[in-house]
């Protein structure tokens, strides 16, 4: 008896006095750039007594003042951000406060919104060919965006040394940095103007873009004018050139691509003034090889059977199975766009070969596979 007495006593102690306790619903929030939301704060008062005067308020949780468009309802507990602009991002606060004192408790909104680029400097921008130019792109997003930089007319990424830097220029033209996240992307432009010496060779290829079909004969011309005539050289980007090509007065020629042969074809004229660069990009399609995994099966009557067809070549690739000389594959027989077949049990039947055909814009070809079907004798 003695004890319990006590016990109330501390009890009461604890309680009488005690700060309000605030909640927050929800804690968390995210919204696109435009949307609007509203955060509730509740407040529980465990003073017994419950006849303080309570004072609730919302604040940003680094203290500056509420933007416009964020206002609280008239008790001070709702708070709605409507229309949401990136500067909303952050957290905010809820405080209760009574004589017994104050609680907190915080929530979040991130506002997402599509990237803005700038570039630094803005305008045209004037370099003497082998000079260094730099021009910084920076893009504010969220969820943080990528960049890229192009040159206009080129499918191509353009090499950059640092992230944000076009580097080594040699041709003059517009170049675009691109900025991308969920919410959408964004380019901002530069045009650059490579001034030369008067006689300073200026390269141009033709075709700048080529899509090739293994085994066929690509050309590429190059064309330069300055004074004296420059020098016509042809490289590959990040490759020696094929080794079955030839080059006669600034035509490359390759005889019969393959596929490793895709990618950035660079025309280089020299002369005393300096030199040009011009590029081709070229993508060479293969009709489709086409295996299948195992390529050959034992099994016994109530085994499953799955067979994998795979097919390189440019996509898109599509996968047929069949089995030969037979209409039809076994009925329940399962196959997937992923060229997965599948019989869960098969039946002696089901025996014979089994034939993939895989099919691109360019053509097709086959791979077959036995299938064996056979009770084992047991010898025992
Ligand atoms: C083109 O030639 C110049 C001068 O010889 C050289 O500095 C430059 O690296 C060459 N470019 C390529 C892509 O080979």
């Amino acid at each position: 008896m003695h004890l319990q007495c006590v016990l109330m006593v501390l009890f009461f102690c604890a309680v009488a006095g005690q700060a309000p306790v605030v909640s927050v619903e929800p804690r968390a929030a995210t919204v696109r750039k435009g949307e609007s939301v509203s955060f509730r704060c509740s407040v529980k008062l465990t003073d017994s007594s419950n006849s303080r005067p309570l004072e609730v308020q919302w604040k940003k949780a680094n203290n500056q003042a509420l933007p416009d468009n964020v206002k609280v309802g008239p008790d001070g507990s709702v708070l709605t951000i409507a229309n949401a602009v990136p500067g909303n991002h952050g957290q905010y606060r809820c405080v209760a406060s009574s004589s017994a004192g104050r609680g907190t408790a915080n929530v979040m909104l991130t506002v997402k919104y599509a990237p803005k680029v700038r570039l630094t400097p803005s305008g045209p921008l004037r370099v003497r060919i082998g000079d260094p130019v730099s021009v910084e792109c920076r893009a504010q997003g969220r969820p943080q965006p990528t960049l890229t930089w192009k040159r206009q007319g080129s499918t191509l990424q353009l090499v950059t040394t640092e992230a944000n830097d076009v580097n080594t220029i040699t041709d003059s033209g517009v170049y675009i940095c691109l900025s991308e996240n969920t919410e959408g992307m964004t380019e901002a432009k530069i045009e650059i103007i490579v001034e030369r010496e008067l006689g300073a060779p200026v390269a141009s290829v033709s075709p700048t873009e080529i899509t090739a079909v293994e085994g066929h004969i690509v050309t590429i011309e190059c064309q330069a004018s300055g004074s004296p005539p420059p020098v016509i050289t042809w490289s590959k980007l990040r490759a020696p050139l094929p080794w079955k090509h030839t080059v006669v007065g600034g035509v490359l020629t390759l005889s019969s691509v393959g596929r490793q042969d895709s990618g950035q074809y660079i025309c280089n004229a020299t002369n005393i003034h300096g030199y040009s660069e011009a590029y081709t990009d070229m993508e060479v399609e293969t009709p489709p090889y086409t295996t299948i995994l195992p390529d050959q099966v034992r099994l016994q009557p109530g085994d499953a059977l799955q067979l994998q067809c795979l097919a390189h070549g440019t996509h898109p690739i599509d996968l047929t199975w069949s089995r030969v000389g037979r209409p039809s594959l076994p009925p329940g027989t399962e196959t997937t766009k992923g060229g997965k077949l599948l019989i869960t049990k098969v039946k002696q039947s089901d025996s014979g070969t089994y034939k993939c055909v895989a099919t691109n814009h360019i053509g097709s070809s086959e791979a077959t596979t036995r299938v064996v079907i056979r009770r084992e004798l047991d010898l025992s």
